[in-house]
Parts: C-alpha cells; structure tokens; sequence
C-alpha cells in the first residue's frame, strides 16, 4: 500500500479533483431521496401542483450537478491511474536495468515481464476502484447511518446490528484469497515462462518432434492455473450472496416493524420510505467497499511482487564517486582474480588468474568447454563482480570507475550473438548513435558484413526480426562484431565470435581487425587454433585455471594441455611448425 501511496501523492491535483467528484456525489445521491422523503410526507395527495413542480425542480438540478460531478470525477480518476500505471512501469523498467545477470536469473524473465504487465495492470485496476469508491462509500455509509438514525433509532440498530455478520464473513474469505492469489501471479508467471520457452526455441521443438509434449506441459500449467483461478473466485463468490441475504434480512425485519409503527401512528409513511432509501444507499455502499475488498488481496498480492523488486539492490553497483575519466590506454591487468557465481559459496569457475595485456598485444583464450573463457570476459565490463583479486583498467579497479565510464572502454562481443528488432543500420548504431555513414561502411567492411549486406534489397534498411533470427548465424555474428567495432573502444572482448565464421572470412576478418585495431588491447576467446596462433600471447585455461601461458610455437612444444587440442585440430604438417 506503501508504494501505491507514495505514487499517488504525486498526483495531488486529481486528486483533490477527485475528492471534489466525490462530495458532490454524495450531497446528490442523499440529497434526492431526502427530498422524495420530504415530498411523499407533504403532498401525498397532491393538493400542491406548485410545491410538486419545485420539488421536482430540486432534484433535477441535483441530478444535472450529480451528472457533471461524476463526470469530473471519472476524467480525474482516468489520468490519475493511467499516469500512476505509467510511472510504476517506467520505474520498474529503470530499476531492472540496473539489475545484473545475477539478479536476472534470481528472479526470471517471465516473473519480471509479469510484474510490469499483470502485476502493475492489477494495480490500475484496484486503484481505479478505491478512487471511484473510497471516498464515497465511507462517507455515503456514514451520512446514511445519520440519517436512518435520525428518521427512527430502534430501526437503526436493527440495520446497524446487522452488519458485523459482513465484515467477519469478509475477513475470513480474504484470508484465504490472498493465498490464492499469490498463487494464481505464480502460476501467470510460469505460463509466461513456457511460452516464452516454447517460442524462442520453436525451431528446436519441432526439430525433436516436441510439440504435442510442449502443448501437454502448457495445457497442464494453463490447467493449474486455472484451478487455482476456480478455487478463488469460487470463495470469493459467497461475498455478493452474504451482502443480499444479511440486506434482505434487514429489510424484512425494518418493513415488518416499520409497519408496525405506522399502524400506532409513531412513524410517517414518508419516513420510512425515507428510511427504505437510506438502507438502500448504505447497502449501494456497501457493496462498493466490498468490490474493494474483494480486490485487495489480490492488489496487495501484486503490490509486494513489485516491491520485492523495487527493494532489491542490484548485485553490481553504480560507484557514483568513481572514475569519471581518464585516458583511454587500454591496458588491461587481471591480479589474482578468483571467482564463483551465484553468493559465492558455490564451486569456483576461475581460480588466482594473473594476466597483462597491453595496448597493440592480442591475447587469447582456449580451453575446453566449461573452462571459464566466457566467464572471465564478463568480469572485465562488471557483468558479474570478481569474488578475490582485482582487475585493473588503465591503472584503476573495474570497480572504482562510474560504470559508464568503464563501459566506454570496452567494445564487447558475446558468445551469444545478440540482435535487436529494428533495421541493421540501428543496430549498428548501437555501438555509437553519432556515428556516420561512413563510420558504419568502415565497421562493416573489415567485419566481412558488407557483402551479405549489400546483397539485401533493402541494404542498411533490412528490418531483423526479433533476436535477428531471420539472419545466419554467421551473418549476426559479423553484425555483431560491426556493432562492436563502430563503438571504437580502447580494449576489444571477443568471446568465440568467430566461431560461426568460415575459416577465409575468419582469416580475412583477423587480418583486418590486426590493420585497423593495431594500437588496440584486443582480447580473444576461441576453441579453434587457426583463429589465435598468431596472438602474441595464448592463455590456456582448465577448469578455471591458468595452465599455460605463451605463444603458439612455446605451448606446441611446452603445454600438454595445447598440444591436445592443437592434435585435434591441425594436420601434422601444421604441427611441425
Ligand atoms: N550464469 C551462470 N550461473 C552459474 N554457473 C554458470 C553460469 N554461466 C556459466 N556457469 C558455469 O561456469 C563454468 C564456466 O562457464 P563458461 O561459460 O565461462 O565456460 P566457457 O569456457 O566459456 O565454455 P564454452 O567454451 O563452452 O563457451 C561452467 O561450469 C558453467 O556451468
Ligand atoms: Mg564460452
């Protein structure tokens, strides 16, 4: 409620606006009855035309004012919700962010997408009632309980007495929906998961044949779900009939002796219709708190799933005291870096991994797979955070620079090609927004793109589908490798980015990488020997260590761990060398 609240104090004027709508609503709403009350009581008969006409004059003019009220009210309560739902988003959006790959993974995608979807949607839905209701119930109730009170005391403690039996049927229902619910916004999120699954790998389920066992895993999600669903609207379902029969049971009870009182003479007939219509309106109240309640479980459901997101610190940092800037050298030093994922007690991925790399120097990495290549590559931009040691940049810790200053320095190309939907030219202009034309022809053609570009229709203009899936692999990889170069950064990460590269676009590609980043730190990761033999220093890494360390020739003859793979890739002639 915390949150909601704090959002809501943003918007003050609508909702004064709103409370406006509200109080005159309300004078509207009391203000008819009352006068009918007072009109019956007169003129039953109707001897007086003209006390009829003004009468009925009243309360038009209070009906027209109640129309206009309302009117203010619904425009207030509209742009007050949908700027609140808007707000929660954007903040959700820039919150998550900042979130690294750990915090990703600790909550889920699905889970996060439900949050700004659903979980923020239920929040409109539930603010959009209370606004409409939450002024106007409690003071419509109270000014009919004045009212009734006022018109015949014993009635009125019948009606009231009454009403407990409400709330304590109401408490005990909610107690049981707010489990419900949260298991229902669990549930959401994981038909949100299989479909996100079930999309995304389309092409390998139907490969394996798996759609009729993914159809049964969603239909048994989607069945649960719904069961749950069942359960809970099934419980909320008694709230409406335990509203009616505790008000027709009122009625019954203020006719009955209503009438009594009438045939001693002790009550008007007015006064009880007056009465009837008070009863009616604190019942119209009632069943409006009631649609409150029973939207507040799920509502305060929603609310803490946000918050619990809003309340996490991302795992990496912002240093906003760090390193703005400084002279971008490129020199690149790992001192003793241990590390393991997850809190760090688990088992450690990379192990007392010392290295330098200078401006101008390739280095490399192979090892076999699992032995940390990728893992270390992201420690250098701080997508995860080093458990022991440090890692410097230009002389300062990864950790002590504004994450966007790091960030600057390094041109990354992940193992995993990754595209965004749009044309290739914006996502080019990922690397850099003020790059030109040029810029992009340049980063194109030493990333051997400009072929496969220049043979689309659209050239630049080629709209990519989501994730770039209507490209090759090794087409995503070259745009991939562009983006990275059109960024021009001082320290270049390629993390097996050529892998889906034939062997002379591989070589073309590093011999023009070697021309044009030739004062460049440029750190490659590759399984194939061919790609790296030429580096001026190859790391070998096992299991998260540095077992070897030199070029091509001194590993051939020193490394056991080299010449194994070098054995399995090269001919004997090439070993020879
Ligand atoms: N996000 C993660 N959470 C937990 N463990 C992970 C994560 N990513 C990788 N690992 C584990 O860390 C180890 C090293 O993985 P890494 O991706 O660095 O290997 P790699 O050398 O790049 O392998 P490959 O050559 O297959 O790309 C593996 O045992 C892997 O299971
Ligand atoms: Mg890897």
């Amino acid at each position: 409620m915390a949150l909601t609240i704090k959002y809501l104090l943003r918007y003050k004027r609508f909702l004064l606006l709103n409370l406006i709508g509200a109080f005159g609503f309300i004078v509207i709403e009391l203000g008819i009855p009352t006068l009918l009350a007072q009109g019956i009581s007169n003129n039953f008969d109707g001897r007086n035309p003209a006390y009829m006409t003004t009468l009925a004059v009243k309360m038009l003019i209070c009906a027209v004012v109640g129309l206009i009220l309302l009117l203010i009210m619904a425009y207030a309560i509209d742009r007050v919700t949908s700027l609140i739902v808007r707000d929660i988003r954007n903040d959700l959006f820039t919150h998550i962010q900042r979130f690294s790959a750990d915090d990703y993974e600790r909550f889920g995608v699905s889970r996060l997408i439900t949050n700004t979807g659903n979980d923020a949607y239920m929040i409109m839905q539930f603010l959009t009632l209370i606004l409409r209701t939450g002024f106007i119930a409690p003071l419509m109730l109270t000014s009919a309980f004045v009212l009734i009170f006022r018109q015949n005391v014993p009635l009125a403690l019948i009606s009231i007495g009454m009403t407990p039996i409400i709330f304590i049927a109401v408490y005990f229902i909610n107690k049981r929906v707010h489990r419900l619910s949260a298991k229902q916004q669990k549930g959401l999120d994981n038909i949100n998961q299989n479909m996100r699954e079930n999309l995304t790998g389309l092409r390998v389920i139907r490969a394996f044949n798996k759609e009729s066992f993914q159809t049964t895993r969603f239909a048994s999600l989607n069945t649960t779900y719904r069961h749950i669903s069942d359960e809970m609207y099934q419980k909320l379902a008694f709230i409406s009939p335990i509203f009616s029969v505790v008000f027709c049971t009122i009625l019954v009870l203020v006719i009955n002796l209503g009438s009594l009182y009438i045939s001693r003479g002790e009550l008007s007939v007015g006064s009880l219709s007056g009465f009837i219509e008070y009863i009616f309106h604190a019942l119209f109240s009632f069943l409006m708190l009631g649609n409150v309640l029973i939207l507040y479980p799920r509502f305060e459901v929603s609310t803490s799933r946000i918050q619990e997101i809003f309340n996490t610190t991302p795992t990496i940092l912002e240093n906003p005291d760090g390193v703005q800037s400084n002279e971008h050298i490129g020199h690149l030093a790992f001192d003793h870096v241990s590390f393991s994922y997850g809190d760090g007690s688990e088992e450690r991925v990379l192990d007392d991994i010392s290295f330098t790399a200078e401006p101008g120097q390739v280095i490399a990495f192979i090892g076999s797979t699992g032995s940390g290549k990728s893992t270390l590559a992201r420690l250098i931009p701080r997508l995860f955070d080093v458990s022991q040691g440090k890692i410097l940049i230009d002389g300062v810790d990864v950790r002590d620079y504004q994450l966007q200053a790091l960030r600057k320095k390094i041109s990354y190309v992940p193992q995993k090609a990754t595209l965004f939907a749009g044309t290739i030219r914006e996502n080019l202009l990922f690397g850099d927004q003020s790059a030109t034309d040029e810029d992009l022809a340049s980063a194109v053609e030493i990333a051997q793109a400009k072929a496969f570009i220049d043979s689309l229709p659209e050239k630049y203009d080629t709209v990519l589908a989501e994730g770039g899936s209507n490209l090759s692999g090794g087409q995503k990889q070259r745009l991939c490798i562009a983006r990275a170069l059109v960024k021009k950064a001082p320290i270049y990460l390629f993390d097996d980015s050529f892998s889906a590269l034939d062997y002379k676009t591989d070589a073309n590609l590093r011999r023009r990488l070697n021309q044009e980043l030739a004062t460049t730190t440029m750190i490659i990761v590759a399984q194939r020997i061919s790609t790296i033999r030429n580096a001026d220093k190859i790391i070998v890494l096992n299991e998260g260590q540095i077992v070897g360390t030199g070029t091509h020739r001194e590993l051939l003859i020193t490394n056991a761990v080299y010449q194994e793979i070098a054995k399995s890739q090269l001919t004997e002639e090439e070993l020879a060398i």
